[in-house]
């Protein structure tokens, strides 16, 4: 196998074949779905959530973001490894998105980097092109905007259509290589995907987007909270590693840890 690159992603969506995307933040996670062919590994803002433990994923930092791009840049062979920008990293100007993708990509090693917005975002997204960064954008319901937009909802609902259209409209005309599509009806979203040259990546979009997305600890059962409609549970791993911990936590009380086996 090849290294996924972006034009590997353009033609999988011209030959009208679905590409995956999960989140990563560490390097086990980072191999295993690799070697499993997901094509796009995303190194989430989400880590503020489910790395670091923050309750939104605003706070989180380009800091504190870098070393997690780094392991897994280091542990994927195959994949693009895409690195998120955070909250207050690139809105304020395209030439501070500049710099902060390029820290990404020279600190972090990152192949591409993602930021939130549509139309607004479009200067952004050109500065990025224009400076060798391949950008995927995300648009419909953007969490970094949770407070503006009256928290998690569908986006382009009835006659908001229209504004999530210009969005993917206006991303892909500056230039980005893909779009996520966040808590989008799935119609509107299917139209989307058939006027887009580039790839769109659905995450509570419907089955029409060339690709999907989600956030690996909900799609393998590691978070507890309630999850959106949008997740399928692919695994148990909390209970999994629950009954784990449970049993070491008790061979050791009991003595039945460490065994003759285990023993110099
Ligand atoms: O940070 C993240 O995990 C994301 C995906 C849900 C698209 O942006
Ligand atoms: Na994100």
């Amino acid at each position: 196998r090849k290294r996924v690159r972006t034009h590997t992603l353009a033609q999988m969506k011209a030959r009208g074949e679905k590409w995956t995307m999960l989140t990563a933040y560490d390097q086990y996670a980072a191999q295993i779905f690799d070697e499993a062919g997901v094509h796009v590994l995303l190194v989430g803002d989400s880590a503020a959530n489910n790395v670091y433990g923050y309750e939104s994923s605003l706070p989180v930092s380009v800091d504190e973001l870098i070393p997690l791009v780094r392991a897994v840049s280091r542990s994927a062979p195959h994949a693009f490894v895409l690195a998120d920008l955070p909250f207050g990293s690139y809105q304020g100007s395209p030439e501070q998105a500049y710099e902060t993708a390029v820290r990404f990509m020279k600190e972090g090693h990152a192949h591409g980097v993602k930021l939130e917005g549509g139309a607004e975002m479009a200067p952004q997204i050109r500065r990025l092109v224009e400076g060798g960064v391949p950008v995927c954008a995300h648009i419909g319901f953007t969490p970094q905007s949770e407070h503006a937009l009256g928290g998690y909802r569908v986006q382009g609902r009835g006659d908001a259509s229209q504004k999530t259209i210009d969005d993917a409209l206006a991303v892909e005309e500056a230039g980005a290589f893909a779009v996520v599509m966040e808590m989008v009806p799935g119609d509107v979203a299917a139209e989307i995907t058939k006027r887009l040259h580039i790839s769109t990546v659905g995450i509570g979009a419907g089955v029409e987007t060339d690709a999907q997305v989600l956030v690996w600890q909900d799609m393998m059962g590691l978070n507890a909270g309630r999850l959106p409609r949008f997740v399928k549970k692919y695994a148990d791993l909390r209970t999994t590693m629950l009954d784990a911990a449970r049993a070491y936590v008790s061979d050791v009380e009991s003595g039945a840890f460490p065994g003759e086996e285990h023993t110099f």
